[in-house]
């Protein structure tokens, strides 16, 4: 199997949709997109159980995706792409419309104090962005262990008439994110949810 030697993406253009058929050398049937994928523990899994998929894991944290690489290098996941990048930004500006058949929003930095709220993931603009460019029927999948986030989020989305509910999306055992295992070691409550855009908006 043909694993390339980098499996960061680095664009050209970073105004641009990135070429995502050149990215993974292939035309991704499905493009599943971790955000804010840590030290990568559900992506790997995840790519290792699924390589008809493309999976885009990506970060703010150049280190955590270094070990992400190394490890998917290891097991020879061909199906991976890294980008060191924001996740707003990546949504909004390089992920091309319609292109997203599955988010994962795996514990966001909460930023609890309320003058930091600002600085939080999901806001309009953030809702906006992942309409645009998740498939028909794509899904958003979050978990969080900030109850008070949870609440929010949920219902950011659930007032948003593109989206609709769906059951939860649960990780498997070997899928765990790596802070999941930690607070469920610690036994704290997680809030998940999950949202279908839905087939009848186009964009
Ligand atoms: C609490 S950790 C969760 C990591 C992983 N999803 C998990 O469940 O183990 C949050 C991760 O998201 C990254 N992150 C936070 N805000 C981000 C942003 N705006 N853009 C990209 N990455 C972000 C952090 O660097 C960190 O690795």
């Amino acid at each position: 199997m043909y694993v390339p030697i980098s499996l960061r993406i680095m664009p050209t253009d970073w105004a641009a949709p990135l070429n995502l058929p050149a990215a993974f050398d292939r035309a991704p049937q499905r493009l599943e997109v971790d955000l804010g994928c840590g030290k990568g523990r559900f992506l790997l899994a995840r790519a290792a159980a699924h390589p008809e998929t493309s999976f885009l894991g990506l970060d703010r944290q150049t280190r955590r995706l270094a070990k992400v690489e190394r490890k998917a290098q290891r097991a020879q996941l061909a199906n991976i792409r890294l980008l060191y990048a924001e996740a707003a930004y990546t949504v909004t500006h390089l992920l091309p419309p319609g292109s997203v058949t599955a988010y994962y929003i795996f514990f966001p930095d909460p930023w609890p104090k309320r003058r930091h709220h600002r600085r939080r993931l999901f806001d309009a603009a953030f809702l906006d962005a992942l309409a645009t460019t998740l498939t028909p029927r794509g899904c958003i999948h979050l978990a969080t262990d900030h109850l008070d986030y949870f609440e929010s989020i949920r219902r950011l989305l659930a007032g948003d008439a593109r989206f609709m509910e769906r059951e939860p999306f649960i990780t498997s055992a070997e899928e765990r994110t790596d802070f999941e295992l930690i607070f469920l070691q610690q036994n704290k409550p997680i809030g998940r949810c999950s949202f279908a855009k839905k087939a009848s908006v186009l964009r």
